[in-house]
């Protein structure tokens, strides 16, 4: 959580900075601050609120001037998100700033041994300790700044992503990383830093991802150096060409991300898929997969780690590997199973699923299952991420920059992924026919223009928003691979319209959630007509004699429902396993529309972040 963006060479550092904690908002946005080098002094703005509120500030409050500068936007961990908490902190003396995303640990026994010193804090936070302990290092041995970074940075317990200066090297940045990101971008004698490349990619596309404990001094006019936080040994840096462009960050005419996004699922699925599925030859091909066959075969089981929306792409993963390629699979949140003490071999594979590579959880849970021996395989969308790169093989989906904080398309290509996977291990396996798995090709490679149409239902769910945008609570009911769709939809409405949701198996329904339903409750039902169809009408007949309201979402041309529901929303047809590729649309968009109606601040909703780096 958290954004960080620094500038250092021949520019105005301030729009490069303010532009890039725009960019950087999705991360966290509950205060936003900067610090600027004029030549002579660091002037530091900072306030509660969002980085439209900090330009405010900084025109009342300090000159913009300086070629040297770095900004935060933040997501609260220590400290109510206030002006004196926000980032840049500064050292007792004034002379040194830092931005940080993540947690310093220890920062309590760090911070008791240098009140006994005599520093005194204004802040809550822990950032504030980490930079006064890094002047406490400085001061006592003597040290340039460098050096007392590497020093301090060895005596703290926690996770950083950080960037330091010091009022006496004005023309110097130094940036630490230890599991949260942190890229720099190398332009013509000017450098970007930014925890991830969208602030710097119309500048240039060259840059340089920090792996954990590493740290660099980025000075003007030099050469970057790269070096263990440990030892400080020197690390040859590895330049990247970037392969986003200004155009996947930016809103092309959407009112806002979360619905561009949603209407980039045909594209993205396609991507996804684009030169994996070869259906004329009738084959799927993944270099993950298939450089590590042996391993999938000779697998026990799948164990799935994820959180939120990855977990519900998860569990429909789970119907599908179990349902096409026969290998028991389980779901974990990855929160939970990295503090179980689980029982891993060898012999089990685990997937780890997260759009931003970045979930604390995700990856601590990928440390666990390795350290036991168990081959991990990630199934990310932000090449070069963390977990990207902490597992051992790994399919990416393709789906392009997701920016709105509630995950749209992200969901649907980590799906599409997982079924390519499953389907590849199924052939190889022999559990399914060759002219079933000829026929699921065709039926994938026509599920762009499936969601299109679906797509098309957009006017008609917004009047459904309107009727219920009111309400206190929703329901959301699914079977079978439409059991995952009912929670990721009742994620959804939670998430930006701060409406209560339940997601649960139809069946369940008469196990309690029965119980809420009267005339003013919305019921989604997932009702299509393959996978237990007679059974979801009979769920359906239920809720009428409580006289709930029925928001059925349907096959196309669909008759008993119709009858039966306050409203239908109709999805084309396809084979059971690929439907929550489709009926999952409605559901994105009628939350989105209902929290676009009641006002709210839909790609950045409260509380919450893209990338939630804290655990
Ligand atoms: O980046 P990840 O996929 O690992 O993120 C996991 C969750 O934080 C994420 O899916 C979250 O639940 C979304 N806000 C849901 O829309």
């Amino acid at each position: 959580m958290c954004g960080i963006v620094g500038y250092l060479g021949h520019r105005e550092a301030y729009p490069i900075i303010i532009e890039g904690l725009k960019r950087l908002e999705y991360r966290g946005y509950d205060s936003a601050g900067i610090a600027l080098f004029d030549g002579t002094n660091l002037n530091i703005s900072k306030t509660k609120g969002k980085v439209a509120d900090l330009e405010n500030c900084v025109e009342k409050q300090i000159s913009k001037n300086g070629n040297l500068g770095i900004g935060h936007t933040r997501w609260a961990t220590h400290g109510v998100p206030n002006d004196v908490n926000s980032h840049p902190h500064t050292s007792n003396s004034g002379n040194l700033a830092i931005i940080h995303n993540g947690i310093i640990e220890n920062y309590d026994s760090l911070k008791k041994e240098l009140i006994s010193r005599g520093y005194s804090f204004k802040s809550d936070t822990d950032t504030e300790v980490l930079i006064n302990l890094i002047e406490d290092v400085k001061k006592k041995e003597g040290l340039k700044i460098g050096k007392a970074v590497q020093i301090a940075l060895n005596q703290v317990v926690g996770a950083y992503a950080i960037a330091v200066v010091d009022k006496n090297s004005p023309e110097e940045i130094i940036i630490a990383r230890l599991g949260s990101p942190l890229a720099i971008g190398i332009g013509d004698n000017e450098f970007f830093i930014a925890s991830d490349a969208s602030p710097f990619i119309e500048y240039t596309k060259n840059a340089i991802y920090l792996e954990d404990e590493e740290m660099a001094i980025i000075k003007k006019g030099k050469d970057i150096k790269i070096r263990k936080i440990k030892d400080d040994s020197l690390v040859d840096p590895y330049v990247q060409q970037l392969q986003i462009n200004l155009e996947q960050i930016e809103k092309s005419g959407f009112d806002h991300f979360m619905l561009k996004e949603i209407y980039e699922q045909p594209k993205a699925i396609n991507d996804t898929y684009r030169g994996r599925l070869l259906r004329e030859e009738a084959i799927i091909k993944m270099a993950g997969v298939e450089d590590n066959m042996k391993k999938f075969l000779n697998a026990n089981r799948i164990i799935i780690v994820a959180c939120g929306t990855s977990w519900h792409a998860g569990l429909v993963a789970e119907y599908i590997f179990e349902d096409l390629a026969r290998i028991p699979v389980e779901v974990e949140y990855a929160s939970e199973f990295r503090y179980r003490n689980p029982v891993i071999t060898e012999k089990d594979i685990v997937i780890a699923i997260s759009q931003s590579g970045e979930t604390a959880d995700t990856l601590a849970a990928i440390k666990l299952a390795k350290s036991r021996g168990a081959f991990v395989f990630g199934v990310c969308n932000v090449v070069g991420s963390s977990i990207a790169r902490e597992t051992d093989a790994g399919a990416y989906t393709h789906a392009g920059p997701e920016i709105g904080v509630a995950s749209t398309k992200a969901f649907t290509t980590q799906i599409t992924v997982l079924t390519l996977i499953a389907l590849r291990l199924a052939r190889a396996k022999g559990t399914i026919s060759s002219s079933d798995f000829r026929h699921y090709l065709l039926e994938l490679e026509m599920i762009p223009k499936k969601v299109e149409k679906a797509l098309q239902a957009d006017a008609h769910i917004k009047e459904i928003a309107d009727i219920y945008k009111n309400v206190s609570n929703f329901l959301y009911l699914g079977r079978g691979y439409n059991f995952p769709v009912a929670l990721e939809g009742a994620l959804k409405l939670k998430e930006i319209s701060y409406i209560h949701a339940e997601g649960y198996p139809a069946a369940e329904m008469k196990h309690g959630p029965i119980a809420l339903i009267d005339e003013n409750m919305p019921i989604v039902v997932i009702a299509t007509k393959t996978g237990h169809y007679d059974k979801v009408v009979s769920n359906i007949q239920e809720i009428k004699s409580r006289k709930g309201k029925i928001i059925g979402v349907v096959t196309e041309g669909d008759i008993t429902v119709r009858e039966l529901a306050d409203h239908i929303i109709e999805v084309p047809d396809t084979l059971e396993s690929l439907s929550p590729l489709l009926t999952t649309i409605p559901l994105q968009l009628l939350s989105y529309y209902i929290a676009v109606m009641l006002g709210k601040n839909v790609d950045q909703p409260r509380n919450l972040a893209k990338s939630v780096t804290v655990e």
